[in-house]
C-alpha cells in the first residue's frame, strides 16, 4: 500500500480525490494524503476538523472482491491497523469505541470513514478515510471539541512524526488486509475485540430513530454491534453514536 501516493497541500477532502482517482482506475493501495482539508468529512454528515500540518488526513483505495454488505468489516480492520500503528510509533495504548473511533484516555484521536463505490452488490472500490490528530496542542482545538478530542502530542507530551506513523499504519493495513482476504473476518474480529473499550459495559446508543441504553455484548460476523437493552431485548446496531458513561 502507498506505492502510489497523491500528496496535496490543501484539498477540500481527501475522500473526494480518492473517489475521483478510484473512478478513473487507480490501483488498489493508492493513497491520498493532504496537509489540510477545507471540508474534511466525518461520519453521520459531520465535519472533520483538519488543520494544516498537525494531523494525518488520508484516504486509501481498496478493491476487495467481496459483497458490499461486508464493507463495514474493512472499517473495523482499518481501526485495528491504526491502533497497531499508533502502538508502534508511540508508547500509547489506544482503544476502539465501536465502530471505529480511536480513543486515548477516553478522548478521540482518530476517526475513520469508509465509503463505497459499488455496482449491483459487488464492490468497485472502498475508500477508507483516516483522520488522526497528531501534533495539535491543547489550545488548538475549537471549543466544541476540547472535551472530546485529543492528539498524540497531548497524550505523549512530545511531537510524533506523521511520516513514520503513516508508514506504520500502511504496513499494518497491508498485513491485516492480506489476512482478511485469506481467512475472512474471524481473525480481524478477535483483534478488534481485544482493543474494544465498550464491550461488556453500559452504553447509550443513539441511532437515527431511537436511543438504546444497555450493555454492549460484542459484534457479529458482519461487524454489527449487539446491545442488550435494559428491557432484556438484543438490539442489532448498524449505525449509531455510542456514549460511554
Ligand atoms: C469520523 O467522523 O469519526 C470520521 C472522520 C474521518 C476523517 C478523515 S480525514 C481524511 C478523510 N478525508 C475526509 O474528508 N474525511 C476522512
Amino acid at each position: 500500500f502507498g506505492k502510489a501516493i497523491h500528496y496535496e497541500e490543501t484539498v477540500d477532502s481527501t475522500q473526494k480525490i480518492a473517489h475521483r482517482l478510484a473512478g478513473s482506475g487507480a490501483p488498489e493501495g493508492t493513497l491520498v494524503v493532504a496537509e489540510e482539508q477545507s471540508f474534511g468529512k466525518g461520519r453521520l454528515s459531520r465535519n472533520w476538523y483538519s488543520p494544516k500540518y498537525t494531523g494525518i488526513w488520508m484516504s486509501l483505495i481498496l478493491r476487495p472482491n467481496i459483497p458490499f454488505q461486508q464493507a463495514p468489516q474493512l472499517t473495523l480492520l482499518a481501526a485495528v491497523a491504526v491502533v497497531q500503528g499508533i502502538e508502534e510509533a508511540t508508547e500509547l495504548m489506544p482503544g476502539i469505541k465501536w465502530p471505529n473511533d480511536i480513543l486515548i484516555n477516553g478522548k478521540k484521536v482518530t476517526g475513520i470513514l469508509t465509503e463505497l463505490q459499488a455496482e449491483a452488490d459487488r464492490i468497485h472500490s472502498v475508500i477508507i478515510g483516516i483522520g488522526i490528530n497528531v501534533n495539535q496542542k491543547n489550545g488548538d482545538f475549537p471549543e466544541d471539541l476540547l472535551e472530546k478530542a485529543s492528539s498524540l502530542f497531548i497524550e505523549t507530551g512530545h511531537q510524533v512524526s506523521r511520516a513514520k506513523l503513516i508508514q506504520h499504519i500502511l504496513v499494518k493495513m497491508e498485513i491485516l488486509y492480506k489476512l482478511y482476504l485469506e481467512q475472512g473476518f474471524a481473525p480481524i474480529k478477535v483483534l478488534w475485540e481485544s482493543y474494544a473499550v465498550s464491550l461488556g459495559k453500559e452504553i447509550k446508543a443513539s441511532t437515527l430513530t431511537e436511543t438504546i441504553h444497555g450493555t454492549a455484548l460484542g459484534i457479529t460476523e458482519e461487524g454489527v454491534l449487539l446491545v442488550e437493552g435494559h428491557d432484556g431485548q438484543i438490539h442489532n446496531i448498524y449505525s449509531a453514536d455510542i456514549e460511554l458513561p
